[in-house]
């Protein structure tokens, strides 16, 4: 189904006249980039976009099958809208309540004719199309050549600011636009902050350090978690004081991948990795869902939680990233992207999961 006829469903589903699109996540499928300026407003007889001057040839140059208009001074949004309302007989409107401020909505409410309805457009993205899921492999397989670049790049003595620095670099130079998030590097002990965004603190042999990155590639992100062994002080991984550690989150990872196929509910995903983690004494120690949505944005829904009960269909783009946060010791989480296929699961990385150790070998 078209984006156009997947949202005219909708809007027959949601007995709405139409919708204003006023996110920046859900105008990009149609603008074909993102911005925050400008709305697309969707009816059942027509699509138009409301854009500013600053975009008004790039939306017009990448668009077919919508009507323009041009937002100025004697334009405004509820000034087009009342026009639109007039001409197609717009009674009931959708807008993005949730992502719509408190004023920006009763200013809406008040200078716009029809009866404006709060609705959530998100479930729309759920399931990606060919394309989508194309570019995000893009995404995936520029984080998977920034993983190999970074694991050879990291010496101890680096700040781990500076391998931050060198993977987005890497990863602009093969095509990113830029990260998907803030780049996480967290070594040592500040590998027990699950979201320890790199720090001027020194990397040192035989820690472990988790680079948790992405890539946003034509608007579509990746999302990457893993954790290496620093060299210089072990010669195998397995002297790590961390390494059964290590070996209980990818035995987690492994038993959540395992768990998904077409059917299953959300949840049930989840609980495989943290009843495996949980046995093996650690159930505290992990302290977030085991997985998200990914596309658009980088956290999307549904989401790997112990309450989610969506039930994954074929399409669905997941991570599955469980791990164990040790308090003044350290920390591992192992992140993957993961499509729901019609039979069961495809990790859309290369990237090996073996505890790896830093440098070039
Ligand atoms: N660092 C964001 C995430 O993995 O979800
Ligand atoms: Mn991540
Ligand atoms: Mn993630």
């Amino acid at each position: 189904m078209t984006l156009l006829a997947a949202l005219r469903a909708w809007l027959e589903a949601e007995q709405l006249d139409g919708v204003i699109i006023s996110s920046r996540q859900n105008k990009q499928p149609h603008f074909g980039f993102a911005t925050s300026s400008g709305y697309v407003i969707v009816t059942r007889q027509h699509a138009h976009i409301l854009v500013e001057f600053r975009y008004y040839s790039d939306v017009a140059a990448r668009t077919k099958g919508y009507q323009l208009h041009l937002l100025d001074s004697g334009h405004s949004l509820s000034s087009v809208v009342n026009q639109l309302a007039q001409e197609e007989d717009l009674q009931r409107l959708g807008f993005e309540g949730d992502q719509v401020s408190w004023q920006t909505g009763n200013q809406w409410q008040t200078a716009m004719h029809p009866t404006l309805v709060s609705a959530s457009l998100d479930s729309l993205r759920q399931i990606k199309s060919a394309e989508e899921i194309a570019l995000i492999r893009v995404a995936c397989g520029i984080a998977d050549a920034t993983a190999d670049h970074i694991r050879r790049f990291i010496q101890p003595g680096m700040r781990e600011r500076e391998v931050a620095a060198e993977l987005e670099w890497y990863m602009k130079q093969h095509g990113a636009e830029k990260p998907s998030f803030d780049t996480i590097v967290a070594s040592g002990a500040r590998g027990a902050l699950p979201h320890g965004k790199a720090s001027e603190k020194v990397i040192v042999a035989g820690e472990l350090v988790t680079l948790d990155f992405g890539a946003q590639y034509q608007g579509y992100c990746s999302d990457m978690t893993r954790t290496f062994l620093v060299a210089g002080r072990y010669t195998n991984a397995e002297q790590s004081p961390l390494y059964g550690v290590y070996q209980t989150v990818l035995n987690a990872q492994l038993a959540a991948i395992a768990a998904i196929r077409p059917g299953v509910a959300c949840h049930t995903v989840d609980n495989a990795a943290r009843t495996l983690i949980s046995d093996a004494g650690y159930g505290p120690h992990f302290g977030h869902n085991t997985g998200h949505a990914i596309g658009i944005d980088v956290h999307e829904n549904p989401r790997f939680s112990p309450t989610d009960t969506t039930l994954l269909q074929p399409g669905m783009l997941l991570t599955v990233e469980p791990g164990i946060y040790l308090e003044g010791e350290g920390g591992v989480r192992i992140e993957d992207v993961v499509l729901v296929t019609e039979s069961g699961a495809e990790v859309l990385y290369q990237t090996p999961k073996t505890l790896l150790m830093t440098g070039e070998a």
